[in-house]
């Protein structure tokens, strides 16, 4: 028997970071995401084996994991196997369709697939079994915190109760510049714990609450150079924590400056431009509007890019 799933990447635009408990993945604050539906992990999962075991699915770009990441993965299967009384032994294979050597977090999307096609295994054995999109949610989050957002599409929110999706009419195009390649020195899970550390940590909560009100009504009214400042401010405050903690690290290089600054004078020069963000690395994460798409080519040009639209 073989069972196959696939899943989404996400990007917050409030972001996830610091936890209120390291056990199942609480957050010390809500966040809201934008959900990438053209960056999937795709997972088959095939019975008949003794133990349970990982590889990388053909037909796609190679991907290694680290040591830690694989027991990560095969843990959070393990867990998922308890919860939903699977017996045996399984083969997992799982890929992206994005490069897995250009510096992009695949944990939220990888973490999703593997929950959703642990519950097909799931289905197979117990014909009955129904859960819901926040069920999933909440045990994808067990394996990864933001993996979690990726079963809603295409906003979700998550806050102190579990992840849902946010209505919202508002759809962005996503680009990706990638300015870094390498593997991260600091992995999220580390920064996690090291923003404890940090100052900033104190108040970190309130401001991402704040900025999660407002830039909802921002959204809703579609008012964009407000949207663009607070994410704007909100990804700059999560690298704060960074910079502060002790020790400090840091994920940005001088051609993640660069490019900043050259999206930062878009909207300087016009009053308009794209939503720009960043995760946990040095890569910038772009949402556009559609009508902004044929504009965007020119912005984006030099740069290596992954984009949802074509040319
Ligand atoms: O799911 P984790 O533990 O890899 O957390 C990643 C959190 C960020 O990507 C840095 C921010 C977010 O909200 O996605």
């Amino acid at each position: 028997m073989k069972v196959e799933a696939s899943a989404p990447s996400n990007i917050a635009l409030i972001k996830y970071m610091g936890k209120s408990q390291t056990q199942g993945n609480l957050p010390a604050n809500s966040s809201l995401s934008y959900t990438l539906e053209n960056l999937r992990s795709f997972v088959v999962v095939e019975a008949g084996f003794d133990n349970d075991t990982w590889a990388p699915l053909p037909g796609f770009a190679p991907i290694s994991l680290s040591e830690t990441g694989l027991n990560k993965f095969l843990s959070h299967f393990q867990f998922l196997k308890q919860h939903w009384h699977i017996p045996g032994g399984y083969k997992i294979l799982s890929a992206n369709n994005f490069p897995s050597d250009c510096g992009l977090a695949s944990s939220a999307s990888s973490f999703a697939a593997l929950t959703l096609a642990t519950y097909e295994l799931a289905k197979a054995t117990h014909w009955d079994l129904q859960e819901s999109p926040e069920e999933l949610s909440r045990l994808s989050r067990a394996g990864s915190g933001s993996s979690c957002r990726s079963m809603f599409s295409p906003w979700a929110q998550w806050s102190s109760e579990g992840a849902e999706a946010w209505d919202c009419p508002v759809r962005f195009e996503h680009a990706v510049v990638i300015v870094e390649g390498e593997k991260k020195a600091v992995s999220s899970s580390q920064a996690h714990q090291r923003v404890n550390s940090s100052l900033l940590f104190l108040y970190r909560a309130s401001r991402a609450e704040k900025r999660l009100i407002e830039l909802k009504v921002a959204l809703m009214k579609q008012d964009w150079p407000q949207v663009y400042e607070l994410c704007w401010s909100e990804f700059f405050d999560m690298h704060a924590l960074f910079e502060t903690s002790s020790p400090s690290f840091g994920y940005m290089t001088g051609e993640t400056w660069k490019a900043l600054e050259k999206f930062r004078a878009i909207w300087r020069e016009h009053g308009d431009g794209p939503i720009v963000t960043m995760d946990a690395g040095a890569n910038i994460h772009l949402l556009i509007r559609s009508e902004q798409t044929k504009k965007a080519d020119e912005w984006l040009h030099g740069f290596k890019v992954i984009k949802s639209w074509s040319e």
